[in-house]
């Protein structure tokens, strides 16, 4: 089913960053999606207009108790000037898994898919042609009910913004250092660790802001209950390469089902590379480190796309991974998956979206 989508155009186009200067998420395109949801009506009105600030009542319980989920995609253009989507489908799915978790009401997906195109199509001459560059696109939903009371909101927005980017990490493709969170915890099995929410990127503010200040570049999270299993990343997930298998901890609910992270195990599978989705103990990567059998690590993630981890920090353990730097399983994902988004080379799972 086609939906009335209503087109409103800037009449006064911005000017677009220098590649050089983009960065990650500093910049913002020329128009936004939004789209209004109120209890007896359901989702209405949506629309593209220019990109501009929202105005919120003081009382909006976003503000007040979190209620807000997001999700991350990027759109490439290839050398031959197409411009493809990474498996947005699995997006739209995730926003309404988040959604769920988040008691917020489910959005139609065929109508998320035409927004998000619709836009992306309004502004495709902000997507950068340029190596490592793209177009990152956020959907987010927001309570912006203004009502003190703990409860469901009864009205959201639904809105969609556009950045050209860069790398994530100042490091590019170069490996990053690690360090591993042993006091503060993300999230617990049965919490909303697993959601794409504020509370969960808040949360870890204060142990990144803790291991920025001694060098690294992230925190690698131990599970809440014990501190010994390895979970994720603050902004990707992450695989290890022990002996001649890669591992990386299997889903449990407190830490986010990346879609790089499935892409990546599709990859691995492909390629007959032994893998294995199971619970990992810091203490097992400490001894694997120690014994010369931790080879590789990487974070996976869409802004981080396959991120070489060359450095790990434990206590007071410094754990050098492999020989520091991009091992060849890491560089193989990076040049197979980037090859594919970008066009340079077959695409074996349709992963592909064409505008
Ligand atoms: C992404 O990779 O899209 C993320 O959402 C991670 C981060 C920028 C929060």
């Amino acid at each position: 089913m086609g939906w009335a989508i209503e087109l409103e155009r800037t009449t006064s186009p911005k000017q677009k960053p220098k590649v050089s200067e983009l960065g990650f998420g500093k910049y913002f395109t020329d128009h936004m999606f939004i789209m209004n949801y109120d209890e007896g009506q359901g989702w209405h009105h949506p629309r593209i207009v220019p990109y501009q600030p929202i105005s919120l009542d003081p009382a909006a319980k976003v503000f007040h108790y979190g209620q807000t989920v997001f999700e991350g995609l990027k759109a490439y253009r290839t050398a031959d000037n197409r411009i493809r989507l990474f498996r947005p489908s699995k997006n739209l799915q995730r926003l309404n898994l988040s959604n769920d978790r988040l008691s917020i009401p489910e959005i139609d997906e065929q109508l998320f898919l035409e927004a998000l195109l619709s836009l992306v199509r309004v502004d495709s001459d902000w997507i950068p042609g340029e190596p490592e560059t793209s177009l990152y696109i956020r959907p987010f939903v927001i309570a912006n009910e203004p009502l003190l009371g703990v409860s469901p909101s009864k009205q959201y927005l639904f809105m969609i913004i556009l950045s050209p980017v860069g790398s994530y990490y100042a490091e590019g493709i170069n490996p990053v250092s690690i360090h591993v969170e042993s006091h503060y915890v993300r999230a617990v099995e049965g919490g909303v660790g697993t959601a794409k929410t504020a509370g969960n990127y808040a949360a870890g503010l204060k142990a990144q802001e803790g291991a920025s200040e001694k060098g690294y570049t992230q925190v690698l999270w131990l599970d809440g209950v014990h501190r010994r299993y390895v979970e994720e990343v603050g902004s990707m997930n992450v695989f290890f390469k022990i002996g001649d298998t890669v591992v990386t901890p299997q889903l449990n609910g407190s830490f986010l089902a990346g879609i790089t992270r499935d892409s990546t195990l599709q990859l691995l599978r492909h390629w007959g590379v032994p893998v294995e989705e199971r619970p990992i103990t810091i203490d097992e990567l400490v001894e694997a480190c120690r014994s010369g059998e931790l080879k590789e690590a990487f974070g996976t993630g869409t802004a981080a796309v396959i991120s070489p981890i060359g450095e790990l920090s434990y206590r007071d353990e410094k754990l050098v991974i492999g020989s520091g730097e991009t091992g060849p399983v890491s560089k193989r994902l990076y040049d197979t998956l980037t090859g594919i988004q970008y066009g340079r080379v077959e695409d074996p799972f349709g992963w592909m979206m064409e505008l």
